[in-house]
């Protein structure tokens, strides 16, 4: 592509101050807003941004498209997400309306493992059908990077078949929506198995193997929690995927502190997501890592629990962003620009940290360290809404103002 001009944006907000903060300790102002501003990119990276009436004379005969009364942000991403999925789980809604809580549910014949069984029952067209389907709507509300976690195939040849629908998201949305594989085998223990240590050796350290000299894994997850995997198993896996050459995540201290955020900073994991029980010993652990503390307020809500201490994350100068963590069980809600809206007051965050954490540290949980700002050299990926003013997108709470 090339040269382009995107011109007389209402507001550009860069994030510029919240780049040179690293997402951390942020105030307001890190937002570094440019009022009636425009902006010059090829299909590499941003060659300039500024207010308008400083666009250089060079840029003057280049493709140009108004933007009047609109905003430009960073792209919004949605760093956890598990998409490929069978089946559905609403009655478990009204069961915990009724007061079953998540592991109960589970243990009935519900949860992860009940939507393995209808993800088996799907074939990989079906599946990667819904998947696409799903993608579309998530793009739809202005998200244009989206990480996409296998793991309810649950088995050899099911995983196998997730991940590689993964790789073919990834192709059919090229150019438009940039899917990261994230390799989450390790999500729950099938019955068959006597021990979560027996199900990694057996089945998700041998296909992680098999599938890592492919090159399709971008990153491998693990659910690391009482009942699902321990911390040796946790080590064992981060120990394979070092070899291997990948990044690791983990979900953690979702349902009791078993210092899984420790554990992931320790291993320099990309980020280490939900956090509701995460004590101030993990806090600092991961305040002095580069691990992202990826919050997933959505999965509270949904599942009537307590919320993660979001402030005290803040104090200590964590890195956090939030995600989706889009599922059939424990949150169906795919949007996570409402998500964010509605937890930011709750978190007691400010509107840089709300923006940051669904864009620039976002996209660093995801190890994508060329964008997540609008600054010259970074990559030209951003998100247009319809509205004079950034305050309009939060206030309008589950409004899509986006323009795709
Ligand atoms: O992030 N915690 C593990 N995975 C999902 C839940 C998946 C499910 O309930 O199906 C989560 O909350
Ligand atoms: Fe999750």
């Amino acid at each position: 592509m090339s040269l382009m001009a995107f011109t007389n944006f209402s507001q550009i907000v860069t994030l510029q101050g919240a780049l040179v903060k690293d997402g951390r300790n942020l105030s307001s102002e890190d937002l570094s807003i440019i009022e009636n501003a425009s902006i010059v990119f090829d299909s590499n990276e941003i060659k300039w941004v500024g207010p308008h009436t400083d666009l250089p004379a060079d840029y003057a005969g280049i493709s140009t498209e108004d933007f009047t009364g609109k905003v430009l942000l960073p792209e919004v991403v949605d760093s956890h997400t598990h998409l490929v999925f069978g089946g559905d789980r609403s009655n478990e809604y009204s069961m915990r309306l009724n007061g079953a809580d998540y592991q109960e549910i589970a243990n009935a014949g519900g949860g992860i493992l009940s939507t393995m069984k209808s993800t088996n029952n799907l074939t990989q067209k079906e599946l990667l059908d819904l998947a696409i389907s799903r993608v579309e709507k998530i793009h739809s509300y202005g998200v244009g990077t989206i990480e996409v976690k296998s793991g309810y195939g649950l088995n050899y040849e099911k995983e196998k078949e997730c991940s590689l629908i993964i790789d073919k998201l990834k192709s059919h949305f090229k150019g438009r929506v940039q899917i990261i594989n994230t390799f989450m085998a390790a999500h729950a223990v099938p019955a068959k198995y006597s021990s979560s240590n027996e199900y990694l050796n057996k089945v998700v350290i041998p296909l992680l193997k098999e599938l890592a000299p492919l090159h399709i894994i971008d990153a491998v997850d693990i659910f690391h929690e009482s009942g699902y995997f321990d911390e040796v198993d946790t080590q064992q896996l981060f120990d394979v995927a070092s070899i291997l050459g990948i990044r690791v995540k983990s979900h953690a201290d979702e349902f009791q502190d078993n210092k899984g955020a420790i554990l992931a900073a320790k291993n320099g994991a990309l980020s280490t997501d939900h956090l509701l029980m995460t004590s101030q010993d993990g806090i600092e652990a991961l305040a002095n890592s580069s691990t992202v503390a990826t919050l997933l307020p959505g999965t509270g809500f949904f599942l009537g629990k307590p919320q993660a201490d979001a402030k005290a994350f803040f104090d200590a100068g964590v890195k956090v962003a939030i995600a989706s963590d889009y599922n059939p069980g424990s949150c169906h809600c795919d949007n996570v620009i409402l998500i964010a809206s509605i937890a930011a007051p709750h978190y007691k965050m400010n509107i840089a940290h709300l923006w940051s954490a669904i864009t620039l540290n976002a996209a660093h949980a995801l190890g994508l360290k060329n964008q997540g700002a609008i600054q010259e050299g970074l990559a030209p990926r951003f998100s247009i809404f319809d509205v004079n003013h950034i305050d309009k997108i939060t206030y309008n709470w589950g409004t899509n103002f986006s323009i795709n």
